[in-house]
């Protein structure tokens, strides 16, 4: 049984057909990266593993054996986190709180351990310093860095991530690629839509590319860069490698 299976997901917003025939696989500890042209379907099929929308029509998505749908809502969002472009931090709590309150909420962690599980992963991070800052008194990228870590906190077995560092000047950009090398070369097994290549060259075990909500190519970083099998993929490549 494959860690994580789509199998022909179908997704429709009334009457327009998203999702396509989407079929992809992969092991634990694998990092598959997503890429495609604006509108392609890539938010819409990573937040289908969420139901964060939906629902799936025709087609499944199994998260180690079990389907999406079935599970209780919040085991299926405990297991599996997410990280958004925008950083979606509660405004009005310090960092810290962002990052302990849902461990107190979801997981019943007392406060002093909840506390002491943020404090280390923002170290982990490098921002134990901005404990008790408000996230409009960071940056994005210290922002996108909490981000990551009120996710961790839930400790998912899958992470997902929707262009995490594309709403980021590009100086800040790094600092949040860095976090998620560290991440995943501690064996999280991650999804994450982006177009940086960099990355994906260096981390991903496969990368997919999607169109019109289908799923066009899928290949490991070396093919998929130097013998893309498809005349479209060789056109997005050309067109984001170029800038
Ligand atoms: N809630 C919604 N209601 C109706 N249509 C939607 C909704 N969400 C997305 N769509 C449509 O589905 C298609 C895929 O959208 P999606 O956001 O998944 O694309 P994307 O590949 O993530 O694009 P981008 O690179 O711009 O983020 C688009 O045509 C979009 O307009
Ligand atoms: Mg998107």
């Amino acid at each position: 049984m494959p860690f994580f299976e789509a199998r022909d997901v179908n997704l429709h917003f009334d009457r327009y057909h998203a999702l396509r025939d989407v079929s992809l696989s992969f092991e634990k500890s694998d990092v598959t990266v997503i890429c495609g042209p604006s509108g392609s379907g890539k938010s819409t099929f990573i937040r289908a593993i969420n139901r964060l929308a939906g629902p799936i029509g025709k087609g499944q998505i199994l998260f180690k054996g079990q389907d999406v749908l079935m599970m209780p809502a919040n085991e299926l969002h405990r297991k599996i986190g997410m990280v958004f472009q925008r950083f979606n931090l509660f405004q009005h709590l310090t960092v810290l709180d962002n990052i302990a309150l849902p461990q107190r909420r979801v997981l019943r962690r007392s406060r002093e351990e909840s506390n002491e599980r943020a404090m280390k992963l923002l170290d982990r991070v490098g921002l134990a310093n901005k404990a008790s800052s408000f996230p409009v008194e960071l940056s994005g990228g210290q922002q996108q860095r909490v981000a990551i870590c009120r996710a961790l906190a839930m400790e998912p077995e899958l992470m997902l991530f929707d262009e995490p560092t594309s709403a980021l000047d590009p100086e800040m950009v790094g600092e949040v690629l860095q976090v998620m090398r560290e991440l995943a070369r501690s064996g999280m097994t991650m999804i994450v839509v982006t177009h940086e290549m960099g990355f994906a060259r260096e981390l991903a075990n496969e990368i997919v590319f999607l169109e019109n909500g289908q799923l066009v190519e899928k290949a490991q970083p070396s093919d998929f860069f130097s013998q893309p099998k498809s005349e479209r993929t060789r056109a997005f490549l050309d067109q984001i490698l170029r800038h």
